[in-house]
């Protein structure tokens, strides 16, 4: 096996272990991480379990300094076979991961760039949850929320009725878009001031459709912000090959509150976290 293999696989493998020991416990965010064997979450957002008249299970998301971020979010229950987890495209229908969770917090805290902008959020998985914080809480000209799963799309889709009352932005819409398809998105070319996007990076196979889905849709002087975990040299070979076409900034410490939260996570929590797959650097791009 290659080295790019062995890789690929040890990644695939951490998420798979991941989802079952997730799904095995109930699936979904916890608070209690110390009783759990994974990390899920810097306890950025609050949220809260809710229960709909008919039985369906909502997790309201809050993050109370940014009146009105309040969003009911549906979790895709389904319990996967293995065959489906090993597949590319569910590993958005696992859970919400913590670079989803940085990057809403960080599009919370920084809202006023987003103020009468389109928007696009990649590979947003089941919940797109950066792009809906987006859409509740600025007033945006427009927000394209966007995975290539379509259960994950279907599920967007439901939370985006659900919160209908409290979405800000102009458009909101969510749309199955592959970056390996150009005809789902040409349509969208030079459409978006922000191209936003959570730990998308280590699919090998992806990298360069990713990079050209980016370069299409952003305006010429479009922003595209992305928070990934290293995950070995994956985070790596993406800005390499994105300094081709791109001005690149990769940041470690780039928000004092998660900053902390990363150095509380391996004081308190150091035999669930792994800083390599649940740490999120911060990458832009700007067209050059
Ligand atoms: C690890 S998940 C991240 C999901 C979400 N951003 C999060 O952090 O919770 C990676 C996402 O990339 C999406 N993805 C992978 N390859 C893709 C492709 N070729 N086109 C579009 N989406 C893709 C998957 O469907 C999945 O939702």
């Amino acid at each position: 096996m290659t080295a790019l293999g062995t890789e690929k696989a040890s990644d695939r493998w951490n998420i798979l272990r991941q989802a079952i020991i997730k799904k095995s416990r109930g699936g979904g965010q916890s608070k209690k991480k110390s009783s759990m064997l994974e990390f899920t979450s810097f306890d950025l957002l609050t949220v809260n379990k809710v229960i709909d008249d008919d039985g369906g299970v909502w997790h309201l998301y809050q993050y109370q300094p940014v009146e009105p971020f309040r969003a009911r979010v549906k979790h895709i229950p389904t319990v996967f076979n293995p065959e489906e987890l090993m597949g590319f495209n569910n590993t958005g229908n696992v859970c919400v991961w913590p670079a989803e969770e940085v990057l809403t917090y960080w599009c919370l805290e920084n809202r006023h760039l987003f103020k009468q902008q389109k928007i696009c959020e990649l590979g947003g998985g089941m919940t797109c949850l950066a792009g809906l914080a987006v859409a509740t809480c600025c007033a945006a000209e427009e927000v394209l929320l966007t995975d290539g799963n379509e259960l994950s799309i279907k599920n967007v889709q439901e939370i985006l009725k659900e919160n209908a009352e409290y979405l800000k932005a102009k458009t909101v819409t969510a749309s199955v878009i592959r970056w390996d398809k150009q005809d789902e998105y040409t349509h969208f070319k030079e459409t978006f001031d922000y191209v936003i996007s959570a730990d998308c990076l280590f699919f090998d196979q992806y990298r360069e459709d990713l990079l050209t889905t980016i370069g299409t849709i952003l305006k010429p002087k479009g922003v595209c912000i992305i928070f990934a975990p290293r995950r070995h040299k994956t985070c790596d070979k993406f800005c390499a090959m994105a300094k081709e076409r791109y001005q690149v900034t990769l940041e470690e410490k780039y928000d004092a509150a998660i900053w902390n939260k990363h150095l509380e996570a391996i004081e308190k929590s150091s035999d669930i976290y792994d800083e390599n797959r649940h740490y999120p650097l911060k990458i832009t791009l700007m067209k050059s």
